[in-house]
């Protein structure tokens, strides 16, 4: 299948006038017609609510769009409780699901009314003492342990995570909470990452309803929502066949109705905590070629780099590039794509077929609308790049600027970069935040 950008080489060309590249650029329209294709597959359960994974892609322009849809944020740390507080998503809206969590955060999660998830059983004597009581309504971390295996296929492996409680640990945590006045509960898990399958979510469905079902009868405790958290994939590499959501959304109501419904249950809510599936797809880097180098292997250097999209150097994974304007040739060339960082890792992407490239083509690299931009660091100094939506009547709008190098210093107190450089004929003006305020320096 051919894979296509939602941005064409004279789209790029009239944006770059404005934002230099490199960029990340998010498609609204895409993300509006696939929130309401999930909100559409969920609707059979009248509780049913989306909490986006903040951490996917933390960006208020971008959460707010599906707030439009009634998503909720979930939460894994201080900073991103605070950007939802200031978003205005309070309350319920939140699910806070963090693991070895600081004591502070579950205070602040508490001020804002967060639906709280505990990832260990241990949590719930140190949440007691950091809020001075429980909440009325906690979730709990569900890790069946061995492996997640769909037939034949292993998903991944709980057994090595980090994550959650054991199952003995949820019947005890439910009782000890119990006891404590907790009168609400969930479950949630998270037990494949990335799952470009529809089974994924009802398997999970299964698993968590037929515990929910032993863990009301055996404790008492009345559950009022299952959190079938992130995990639902994307099509990174263009042969691989997309996700269908109805489908999934049609199973789990299946295995709702023959497993929690026959049990008195039909009144649990079903949450999921999505990241990848609902901005993965949404988001392109854009990126220019700025050399060619001929040595041993024939690289393609590009003015993006690692600290823009760090998953192809972390993980080794794929994502694929489109050379704008030259989508109809053939890739009859065998290029690895590089970033500029001191790190033989720095790569986009190794021995890709790609039609031939010329200095000053502007590559897309796909799929970064979650765990891209978010995932960036500043290795050697490097800048992280901007973020622009392009909103569904064609224009551009800066939602992130890009960093200056003031903002790299800024934690600098003790030493001021600028006073110094002021101090040195010809530098005062290196790096000021006017010159850089649309682009980064290179
Ligand atoms: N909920 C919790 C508690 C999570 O830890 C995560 C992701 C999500 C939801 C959202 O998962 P998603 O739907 O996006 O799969 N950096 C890695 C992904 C790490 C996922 C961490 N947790 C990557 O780039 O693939």
């Amino acid at each position: 299948m051919n894979k296509l950008p939602f941005v064409t080489k004279e789209q790029i060309e009239g944006i770059v006038k404005t934002y230099p590249t490199p960029f990340h650029i998010y498609d609204e329209h895409g993300i509006r017609e696939n929130v309401k294709a999930l909100k559409e597959a969920f609707s059979w359960n009248k509780g049913y609510k989306e909490f986006f994974a903040v951490k996917a892609t933390p960006n208020p322009f971008l959460i707010n769009i599906l707030r439009e849809y009634g998503c909720g944020c979930d939460c894994s740390s201080y900073t991103e409780l605070m950007l939802s507080g200031a978003m205005g998503v309070q309350g319920e809206d939140i699910m806070f699901s963090s693991n070895n969590t600081p004591a502070q955060e579950f205070v602040l999660a508490q001020k804002l009314g967060a639906v709280i998830n505990l990832d260990d059983i241990t949590h719930i004597d140190y949440l007691e003492k950091a809020l001075g009581c429980l909440p009325k309504t906690i979730s709990c971390r569900f890790n069946p342990g061995g492996y997640f295996s769909l037939g034949t296929d292993i998903m991944d492996n709980p057994g090595d995570a980090k994550y959650g409680f054991t199952e003995s640990q949820m019947f005890e945590g439910f009782r000890l909470l119990k006891e404590k006045g907790v009168e609400r509960f969930g479950i949630h898990a998270f037990l494949a990452s990335n799952t470009v399958t529809n089974e994924y979510y009802p398997t999970l469905a299964r698993q968590l309803f037929e515990l929910a079902v032993r863990l009301e009868k055996e404790t008492g405790a009345k559950i009022a929502f299952i959190n079938l958290s992130g995990g639902i994939g994307i099509p990174y590499r263009p042969e691989q066949e997309p996700n269908d959501i109805r489908v999934i959304g049609r199973e789990v109501h299946r295995a709702y109705q023959e497993i929690l419904e026959p049990a008195g249950m039909g009144d649990v809510a079903i949450y999921t905590e999505l990241g990848r599936f609902m901005m993965g797809p949404y988001g392109h880097l854009v990126t220019q070629a700025i050399h060619l180098k001929h040595t041993y292997k024939e690289y393609v250097g590009v003015d993006a780099c690692a600290v823009d999209l760090m998953r192809p150097a972390m993980y080794g994974a794929y994502h694929h590039i489109t050379v704008l304007g030259k989508e109809d040739e053939p890739c009859g060339c065998l290029y690895d794509v590089t970033g500029s960082l001191c790190e033989n890792n720095d790569k986009f992407a190794i021995d890709r077929k790609l039609p031939q490239v010329d200095i000053g083509d502007y590559l897309v690299i796909h799929d970064t609308g979650a765990h891209g931009y978010a995932m960036g660091y500043n290795y050697n100094g490097k800048l992280k790049s901007a973020e622009l939506l392009l909103k569904e009547d064609g224009s551009v709008q800066l939602i992130r600027r890009a960093e200056t190098p003031m903002d790299y210093f800024a934690t600098f107190d003790c030493f001021d970069i600028y006073e110094k450089l002021a101090a040195m004929d010809g530098l005062e003006k290196e790096g000021d935040g006017e010159r850089t305020q649309k682009g980064r320096v290179q």
